[in-house]
């Protein structure tokens, strides 16, 4: 196995268990040929860990696969019997969680949460979805697919759809189907069904690393009167909510497309429901700021104040400098929302970035809102259940949320 010398301060963060060797000028150096590398100490060659090669990826060069095994016997062979026992460690896992009790839509791989770097696979209905962020797994993809088959098949008794993407950062580049089956399909999670679309590679159509949060949020809904869901997507709240028997839902979105499937799940949950009869369901296809406003003069006219109302943005996971405007954008847009709110109501908001840690999103949205009212934070709501997350992987921990109730002062 090729040694390869390792920057000073990579070497301080892998110590620290951090999975990733980015690019520098010592990774430049690293052999284009080789798969598997052994990263040492500049000094005095200590070795640090065995790393998956990438030198096609722009940034991340290469993916701790073990701190400890430096063995000189590794090889293809010893790599595929790992990938097999984590696999099926990682199927275990979730077998043991009982979500698909619940849900079928759910993580069965975390990438580096689960020692699996790079690769996330889905669960969705009778579909496995993979998707890689690490451009190694091309030379073992038959394998990494046959062996995730095989655990499937031993776990689950059942066999599955494949298909697979390679990603890098947010941008889809290259898909396969890897057996013949539909890209457009349902699944079901906490009794409700939702339109998945595999076609459309950025927005399958549920965000399935909420669904934990979905479901801690369900005794809020079902206090709820009037829901306000802003950047709904294709309405995965608006319908718990609905489900909740909440008697008005109003979803707001710019995208006029993904406001169209929201109507689609909304017809395949509710159209046939006669108790939906006493539920209204208003769409507005509209941004949020121009929704925000046009309420708030209303607001003064009708006293009619939303007791729940939900702020999920874009994703920012990747960009330093969107992360800035996703909290000028809170800046703006809370004061307004807040006084939307009843008295005793619920705010739930949320950001996407690894950039801002958690205690950084907390104190600066509480700074935010405690010019206007008086808040009680309720909840706090993170990466959980099937999407698992280490401490010494902060990139990994990009969900973030806050449960606020509102007292009007
Ligand atoms: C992260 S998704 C929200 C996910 C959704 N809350 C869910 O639970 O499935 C962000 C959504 O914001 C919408 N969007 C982006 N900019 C917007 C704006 N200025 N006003 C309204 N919607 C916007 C996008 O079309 C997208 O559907």
């Amino acid at each position: 196995m090729t040694k390869v010398l390792l920057h000073p301060l990579t070497v301080k963060a892998l110590k620290n268990g951090h999975p990733h060797i980015t690019k520098d000028q010592y990774s430049d150096k690293f052999p284009s040929k080789e798969r598997f590398l052994i990263g040492v100490t500049a000094n005095n060659n200590q070795p640090i860990c065995l790393f998956l090669h990438d030198p096609q990826h722009k940034k991340i060069k290469g993916r701790v696969w073990s701190f400890n095994n430096f063995n000189s016997n590794f090889n293809s062979e010893s790599f595929l019997a790992d990938l097999s026992q984590r696999i099926d460690k990682a199927i275990e896992k979730r077998i043991l969680l009982n979500i698909n009790k619940s849900r079928d839509n759910f993580y069965l791989i975390f990438a580096e949460a689960d020692e699996i770097p790079g690769v996330f696979v889905t669960h969705l209905n009778d579909h496995i979805f993979i998707q890689i962020y690490c451009f190694f797994w091309r030379a073992f993809e038959k394998e990494l697919i046959d062996t995730l088959k095989k655990s499937l098949q031993n776990k689950l008794s059942k066999s599955f759809h494949f298909h697979l993407q390679y990603r890098e950062e947010n941008k889809a580049n290259h898909k396969a189907n890897h057996s013949p089956a539909s890209n457009e399909f349902l699944v079901t999670e906490f009794e409700l069904k939702y339109k998945i679309d595999l076609s459309n590679l950025k927005d399958i159509g549920l965000y399935t690393d909420m669904a934990s949060i979905r479901q801690r949020i369900i005794p809020y809904l079902a206090q709820t009167k009037n829901l306000l869901n802003l950047y709904c997507y294709t309405g995965a709240f608006s319908l718990l909510a609905l489900k909740q028997n909440v008697a008005q839902v109003t979803s707001v979105d710019l995208s006029a497309k993904y406001l169209k499937i929201l109507e689609e799940n909304y017809n395949l949950n509710f159209k046939s429901n006669s108790n939906s009869n006493s539920q209204k369901h208003i769409i507005i296809n509209q941004s949020v700021n121009q929704m925000v406003s046009t309420a708030l003069n209303a607001h003064k006219k009708n006293n009619l104040p939303y007791d729940f109302v939900i702020i999920d943005p874009p994703s920012c996971s990747n960009d330093k400098n969107k992360t800035s405007s996703v909290m000028q954008m809170y800046q703006e847009l809370l004061p307004k929302v807040v006084k939307l709110i009843a008295d005793k109501g619920y705010l739930l908001i949320f950001v996407n970035n690894h950039h801002l840690s958690f205690k950084e999103f907390k104190s600066k949205i509480n700074a935010i809102i405690a010019k206007t009212n008086n808040k009680v934070l309720i909840e706090e709501f993170k990466l959980s259940q099937d999407c698992p997350t280490k401490e010494s992987y902060p990139e990994g921990d990009y969900l973030k949320g806050l449960l606020f109730q509102i007292s009007i002062t």
